[in-house]
Parts: C-alpha cells; structure tokens; sequence
C-alpha cells in the first residue's frame, strides 16, 4: 500500500517538525493539536524555516508555497486521521495521554493506517496493546531539528510487523533521513545514553562543579559536541527530560536514571527551556544568557 496522507497528532517543537518534512517530500498532511493558537505558531514556524532555507538558496519560492499548501491545521482528531495511511503522534510525553491518544486513533483511523508513535521513551508495546492492529504500531522516533536531523530510529514493539518496519524506512528515506533498527527498551538507543548524560550535567551544575556557560564550553570543546548539554536540554525541553528521566527509574527499577532536583524545580517553575524562553539560558535577549544556579 502506498503511503500518501500522513495525519500528526500534535503541533510543538516535534510536530511542526515532522508536518514540514512530510510535507517537504510530497506527502498530503493534516497536522492537529487541541487550540488553534499551537496550529497557528506551528503553521508560522513551519513557514520560517522554509523561508530559511530560500533565503539559502536550498528551495524555491514555489515549492515553499506547494510545502505550506500541503500541510493543513485541524482540531479535529475525526478530520486529522479518517483518511490517513499513516499517522505519526507526538503529542506531550505521558504514558496516560498517549494511550488515550492511541485509543481515540484506533476508532476513527482507516483499518490499513501505519500507527507511529515518536515517543523518546515510552513502550511501543504498551501503546500498540490499547489499538486493534499491534502489527501495524512502531516507534518513529524523530530528533529535534527535524528538518535538520538525519535520523529516524525505527523501534520494533513485540508484535510490530516487518511489513510496518519497511514501509517506515521507505517513508523515512523518502523524507531524507537516514534509520536504525531498534528492538523496545526504555529510551531505546539514543536516549538510554543522551538523558543520563544530561542529567549528569545537570547534577555538576546543582553541586556547583562548573557554571553553566563552562559546563556547556567543556563539553563542545572536549568532547566535540555540536551543542552544549545544557543548550541541548533547553533545546529538547526539561518538561520532557523529566518525564523521561521518571519513566526510566519506574521502567528499570533503578535509581540511577533518577532526575536532578534542580531539573524537577526547574520544571515545576515553568522554566522548560528554549519554548518557554527560559531553561538553563535564558531567550528573551539578542543571545541567549545563560542562569546561575
Ligand atoms: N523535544 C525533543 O527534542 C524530542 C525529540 C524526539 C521526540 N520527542 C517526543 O515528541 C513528543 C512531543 O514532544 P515536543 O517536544 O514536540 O513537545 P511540545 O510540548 O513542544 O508539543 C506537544 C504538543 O502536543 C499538543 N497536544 C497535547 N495534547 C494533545 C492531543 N491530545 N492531541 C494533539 N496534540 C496535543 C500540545 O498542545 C503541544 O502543542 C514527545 O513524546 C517527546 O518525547 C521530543
């Protein structure tokens, strides 16, 4: 069955992401979230980045139009999946919501639709298990830039097809990316590794090791990171640190997954980084400032 509408369920920093590169590669798209203010701010982020990309002379004006002409805004869970072939949720990172999500999907989404979760963490198993079609679920985890990042990792829950796992790579070579294969575990590949190294980041910081500006210094310099790890969790987001953070003590039964303090403090203030323009640096001027805790 050829892939031709892809419905995504939510509209943030990931969902606009994945609207736009779906869109980008000639895909139908109808993108949800639940207030028009988030499907507005998506839609105009979507735009930007386009206009980023003429501006460098990477597309033309006409395929930023035919780009934006393919992405299509709704409330409606209804509207957003009963046509589509595939849908793609990234909605906030909470076990309750996206089963939720996934039940609602399984009633209105035609009976061949791919369901793809692009959870960081959360059981894909657990997901596909409140759907009708468990073969037809997988994990299609996607990094923040989307248009920027390469990778697609597949994830594989215990009755995932490898019917469901072709068509997931054709759909992510089509979009330019590149895939791995993962079999289900807590933060399956990327992030087993990336929200403990964080997390201890964030740890030095409470303890007073080294300021933020030095840590993230430290870190991109000796270790040839792209970004800090601090600019990268404000980047990802601290709400979604700390869910994963949670889920992977209650998940591997061990501690050392546990969240900092001063990430959960950070949280319970609002500070979740780049989207609310303030984390561990804050946005609201020309460069970013970093905090001192
Ligand atoms: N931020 C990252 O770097 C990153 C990377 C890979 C995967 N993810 C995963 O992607 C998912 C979304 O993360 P994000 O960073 O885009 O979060 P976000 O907070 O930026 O966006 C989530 C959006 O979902 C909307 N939403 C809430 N309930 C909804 C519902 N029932 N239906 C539709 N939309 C709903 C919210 O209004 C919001 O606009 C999470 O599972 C996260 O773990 C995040």
């Amino acid at each position: 069955m050829e892939i031709k509408k892809i419905a995504v369920l939510g509209a943030g920093q990931m969902g606009n992401g994945i609207a736009h590169v779906c869109a980008q590669a000639g895909y139908q798209v109808k993108m949800r979230d639940i207030e028009q203010k988030f499907i507005d701010k998506a839609m105009d982020t979507i735009r930007k980045n386009l206009e980023r990309g003429l501006k460098k002379g990477k597309i033309t004006e006409e395929e930023v139009e035919e780009t934006v002409g393919r992405v299509e805004g709704t409330l409606s869970l209804d509207d957003a999946v009963k046509d589509a072939d595939l849908v793609i949720e990234a909605v906030p990172e909470i076990v309750d919501l996206k089963l939720k999500t996934w039940k609602e999907v399984d009633e209105k989404a035609p009976e061949h639709a791919i369901l793809a979760s692009n959870t960081s963490s959360i059981s894909i198993t657990q997901m596909a298990s409140v759907t009708k079609t468990p073969e037809r679920f997988v994990g299609m985890h996607f990094f923040n830039p989307v248009p920027v990042m390469k990778l697609v990792e597949i994830i594989k829950g215990a009755a995932t097809s490898d019917e469901t796992v072709d068509a997931i790579e054709q759909v992510s070579e089509k979009l330019g990316k590149e895939t791995v294969l993962v079999n289900e575990a807590p933060g399956f590949a990327v992030n087993r590794l990336l929200v403990p190294a964080i997390n201890e980041a964030i740890f030095a910081i409470q303890e007073g090791v080294a300021t933020v500006e030095d840590m993230d210094k430290a870190i991109k310099l000796g270790l040839n990171w792209p970004m800090g790890p601090l600019t990268l969790a404000d980047f990802v987001g601290l709400d979604t640190l700390l869910y994963i953070s949670d889920y992977f003590v209650e998940e591997f039964k061990d501690s050392k997954y546990r969240a900092p303090a001063l990430l959960r403090k950070m949280v319970r203030a609002g500070w979740v980084g780049r989207k609310a323009g303030k984390g561990f640096y804050d946005y609201s001027g020309e460069k970013p400032e970093p905090l001192t805790f």
